[in-house]
């Protein structure tokens, strides 16, 4: 047992001033404001604008975080960068942001765990910060999802968005930070949600239209009922690994990719609306940003007290999912 813990000293965010609205969709595919409401909860979405690279955001939300928590980029150790979007396949995005900030004595690589990234970076850093190996971590969640989405696809448009949520992690008080984590990967159920890169079969150029090889394909219903299901078991996991239950938990800061989604499990779980952080009518789904975002507005607007027991919980690509409890505070 160590005589402290992994946890979150400071917090940052990037998002895209251009916006889209459910009414600017309604110009682009056929589709209206009252459906995306009414099935995904969501308003409108942040775009990054055109000509900007993508870790352009997470070197901004990065930033923010290193001076939150009162530290020289200099001093950290390692960047890992969770993205399903990245800029490059190399160099990473970890060692574009690494340039950005001038963390010129941390290592830096990308985790690609798709929406689930950040819980899988969490436990990776707390790994790394726990044994003694490094001081510092830096997470960056930067997702540039409109740059690999097919702008005429109703299916897929009108749920995603951009944005980059960043934390720094360091040792703290034996009370507060990481405890109990889960991470789990179902490999069989990949096909339901696929980007191609650098290899596509003929059956996933099929699903797309002509020029569009390179997007976000999923099968919207197949993927909604992993998720309820994922989001619900890795909640209980976590409550009975820690011997709580419920009523126990402060916030539930859930993956936000559709409301009914959230809702779904947090009915399962006997969860209230003021149990959980949401902000996805305001951004669309934002893949693994979307826990480090709400981590940032909701610890400096000052909802989350020292103490206070958070649980994260995602799923996405992959298929994966991952809880973990965290006991906020320094
Ligand atoms: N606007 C208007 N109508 C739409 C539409 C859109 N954007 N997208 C689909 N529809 C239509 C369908 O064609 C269908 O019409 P029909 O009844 O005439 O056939 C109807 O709306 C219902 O479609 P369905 O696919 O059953 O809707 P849904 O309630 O399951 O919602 C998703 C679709 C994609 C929003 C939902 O399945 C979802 O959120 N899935 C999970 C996706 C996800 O989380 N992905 C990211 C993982 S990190």
């Amino acid at each position: 047992m160590h005589d402290f813990s992994a946890g979150i000293i400071g917090t940052g965010k990037y998002i895209p001033g251009k916006v889209i609205t459910n009414h600017d969709l309604e110009k682009m595919v056929d589709t209206s404001d009252e459906w995306i409401i009414k099935r995904t909860g969501i308003k409108k979405r942040h775009i990054l604008e055109d000509g900007i690279p993508s870790y352009k955001m997470g070197i901004k939300a990065a930033e923010q975080a290193i001076s939150d928590a009162g530290i020289n980029p200099e001093d950290i150790d390692l960047i890992i960068t969770t993205t399903e979007a990245p800029d490059y396949l190399s160099p990473s995005m970890a060692c574009l942001i690494q340039k950005g900030i001038n963390a010129k004595n941390a290592a830096a690589f990308d985790l690609n765990a798709a929406c689930t990234g950040f819980v899988y970076a969490m436990v990776v850093a707390q790994k790394f910060i726990e044994s003694g190996y490094y001081r510092y971590v830096l997470i960056v969640s930067n997702e540039g999802l409109s740059r690999v989405v097919d702008w005429k696809s109703r299916n897929t448009c009108v749920l995603f968005g951009d944005a980059a949520g960043a934390v720094v992690l360091g040792k703290v008080d034996r009370q507060f930070g990481i405890k109990e984590s889960y991470l789990a990967s179902f490999g069989d159920l990949g096909h339901n949600l696929t980007i191609p890169c650098c290899y596509i079969s003929d059956e996933e150029k099929n699903k797309r239209s002509e020029n569009m090889e390179r997007t976000i394909w999923q099968d919207g219903s197949e993927v909604f009922t992993f998720a309820v299901r994922s989001m619900t078991d890795a909640t209980r996991i976590i409550l009975d690994k820690a011997g709580i239950s419920v009523k126990d938990m402060d916030y539930l800061i859930p993956h936000q990719a559709n409301l009914r989604i959230i809702n779904g499990a947090a009915k399962r779980l006997e969860i209230s609306d003021e149990q959980i952080g949401v902000i996805l009518h305001e951004t669309g789904n934002i893949s693994s940003a979307s826990i480090p975002v709400v981590l940032d507005i909701f610890s400096k607007n000052g909802k989350f007290k020292n103490g206070n027991t958070l649980i994260f919980v995602a799923f996405g690509g992959g298929l994966t999912c991952g809880s973990l409890r965290f006991l906020w505070g320094k």
